[in-house]
């Protein structure tokens, strides 16, 4: 049975009925001790995500684009240096290169997936310093053939949207990765949160320095840092939410292939595709609408769903950008899939019966558009 009740894109409230109690408890732990910055919870967090991603360390951060700057700035680069990043990615990715003292060098996404292409990475790579893959929508760009062309040079994985994503079983894959747990994240805080994740000691330990005013003893600053550190409050949400990721990230992959069944055939629809050997963890159901997307998109919200749009303006055209020195046409897939896009709502909550009403209403649009 379907009713006409609006459909929200993510149903954050949803996420938190189920954690409500362990956060609550939490909550009254640490206002009764009044220890807000580091203490248990924190490191109790950094532990359990590590081990969630296979890795030796965790370390918290304020936000996901702090951790990949400090992800970068632990690696000391060479100032000004290239960074390879693809185009078809938020704008925090840059901005992270940006701020690290570096300089991003943008390639376009494959054709399939909209992943950073290992052919254009290529040509994209000579003079750089390091390659950024991003995990866009919830699966893991191409590693392999990323690693063999980085060779010698260090990988930075951007798994902001790929939180208990893996590869041919596999999590973490280059010398470092950050992540977002920016409340609409597959593991996401109640505001801004993020971490670092690592095998390196030499590079957690940098990472963590860095990110707390360059001091491991107090009033005593061994090299440059600011505060970017992850809250107490966010570590109990995020240890209360961490417990149940495994089924929610497998609430989102039978959602996504309900979407699949319900739209699969449907014309002038092209269906997001998985890369071979990923488990996807479906951040984000994203398909392409060739033409009309804008009067699917408006039926859609009239009818009160929450579809969006990742990422209308691809980075390369926006005004923040310009002294990249990129026009128009210089990344053709990125720039289509931003002409195409549309995202569906889903949550690992989402009922059959509001998929069946998101698709029946997508359907019926597309028919006129
Ligand atoms: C791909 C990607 N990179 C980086 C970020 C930055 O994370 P934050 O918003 O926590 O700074 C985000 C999320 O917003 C993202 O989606």
């Amino acid at each position: 049975m379907t009713t006409d009740a609006p459909i929200p894109l993510v149903d954050l409230r949803a996420a938190h009925a189920e954690v409500a109690e362990d956060v609550r408890a939490g909550f009254d732990r640490i206002l009764a001790t009044g220890g807000y910055i580091k203490g248990p919870v924190v490191a109790g967090f950094e532990a359990d995500y590590a081990a969630f991603c296979g890795a030796r360390h965790c370390v918290g951060a304020a936000n996901g684009t702090d951790a990949l700057e400090l992800a970068l700035r632990a690696l000391d680069l060479p100032p000004g240096g290239g960074v390879v990043l693809p185009a078809n990615t938020f704008v925090a990715t840059a901005e992270a290169v940006l701020r690290a003292g570096l300089r991003p060098v943008l390639a376009d996404a494959d054709p399939e997936h909209l992943l950073l292409d290992p052919a254009r990475a290529a040509e994209a790579l000579p003079g750089a310093v390091a390659l950024l893959p991003v995990h866009l929508a919830g699966q893991l760009a191409p590693m392999g053939p990323l690693l063999d062309l980085a060779g010698e040079l260090p990988v930075v994985e951007d798994a902001a949207q790929s939180q208990g994503a893996r590869q041919h079983g596999r999590a973490c894959w280059g010398r470092i990765a950050a992540t977002s747990f920016y409340p609409g994240k597959n593991l996401g805080a109640y505001g801004d949160a993020g971490a670092v994740v690592t095998d390196d000691d030499d590079l957690a330990g940098a990472v963590r320095l860095i990110g707390d005013h360059g001091s491991e003893q107090k009033y005593v600053h061994e090299r440059f840092g600011f505060n970017s550190r992850l809250d107490a409050l966010q570590a109990v949400v995020l240890r209360a939410k961490l417990l149940r990721l495994p089924a929610w990230n497998e609430a989102r992959r039978s959602a996504a292939a309900r979407y699949h069944e319900l739209l699969d055939g449907v014309g002038g629809l092209r269906l997001p595709a998985t890369l071979p050997g990923n488990e996807h963890v479906w951040h984000l159901y994203t398909v392409r609408i060739e033409r009309g997307r804008g009067e699917v998109l408006a039926a859609l919200r009239a009818a009160g769903i929450g579809a969006g749009v990742h990422y209308p303006v691809p980075l390369h055209l926006q005004p923040a950008f310009r002294d990249l020195g990129h026009g128009e046409g210089s990344f053709p897939v990125t720039e289509r899939a931003a002409r195409e896009l549309l995202t569906l709502p889903l949550y690992p909550q989402i009922t059959p019966a509001q998929q069946a009403r998101v698709a029946e209403i997508l359907t019926k649009a597309l028919t006129k558009a």
